[in-house]
């Protein structure tokens, strides 16, 4: 049996920009995997024996991770009491047991906490996640844009949004079908996200 445990954190370290630059199928390895948001967000992480496998990224409006990233032509709200949900990683070995799909619950449990109001997070168009995103209440808005985002670069994003407070009681009853799933079944999950 695996312990998991989730963490949140304002420190962005060299072993998560490495997870991030080795996980993402197309950033080349010399280039950093950081930018100008790391300092300023939360990270939500999966540990695991000690090492970080996975963490998403929390950004409490302003700064707009998304609208600069579309240079201001996302078609969703921004400003105070919003929050910006990007850069969700698993490392590789640890792919294929839910391990993402708890974390974006524990991030938006930990949003939500925060006191913002409303999700956004840019997803690709055909990301195998969409169907699951919505059961947590993410709904697109518009159709897909360009979005700029170093190392990468440009990107066709489509913008979801999710309502904290409205849809918590769906991310808590998700949450709980994860951790008693077949995919789960030898982990131990132990969270210091609060669940309020
Ligand atoms: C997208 C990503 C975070 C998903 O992480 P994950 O922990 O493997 O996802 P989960 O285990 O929660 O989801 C299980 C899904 O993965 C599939 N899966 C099973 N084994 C897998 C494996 N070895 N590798 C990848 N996916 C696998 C399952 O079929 C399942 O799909 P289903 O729920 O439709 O049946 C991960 O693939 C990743 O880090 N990719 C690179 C970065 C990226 O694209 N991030 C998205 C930014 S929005």
């Amino acid at each position: 049996m695996e312990t998991i445990r989730i963490a949140a954190t304002t420190k962005f370290t060299s072993e998560m920009e490495k997870l991030r630059r080795t996980g993402f199928h197309n950033s080349s390895s010399e280039t950093s995997s950081s930018d100008e948001f790391d300092t300023l967000s939360i990270h939500v992480l999966a540990i695991i024996r000690d090492e970080i496998i996975g963490m998403i990224r929390l950004t409490l409006e302003p700064p707009s991770v998304l609208q600069t990233w579309s240079g201001w032509k996302a078609p969703i709200p921004h400003g105070e009491g919003v929050i910006d949900v990007t850069r969700g990683i698993v490392a590789k070995q640890w792919r294929g047991f839910d391990i993402y799909k708890l974390l974006m619950t524990e991030t938006m449990i930990k949003a939500k906490a925060l006191n913002a109001k409303i999700a956004v997070a840019p997803i690709e168009p055909h990301f195998q996640h969409r169907t699951f995103l919505s059961h947590i209440g993410f709904q697109n808005v518009g159709e897909p844009l360009i979005f700029n985002h170093p190392p990468i670069g440009d990107t066709v994003g489509q913008c979801l949004v999710q309502r904290l407070q409205k849809d918590f009681g769906k991310v808590t009853e998700v949450r709980a079908k994860i951790i008693s799933g077949e995919r789960m079944k030898n982990f131990r999950v132990v969270s210091t996200i609060e669940l309020r």
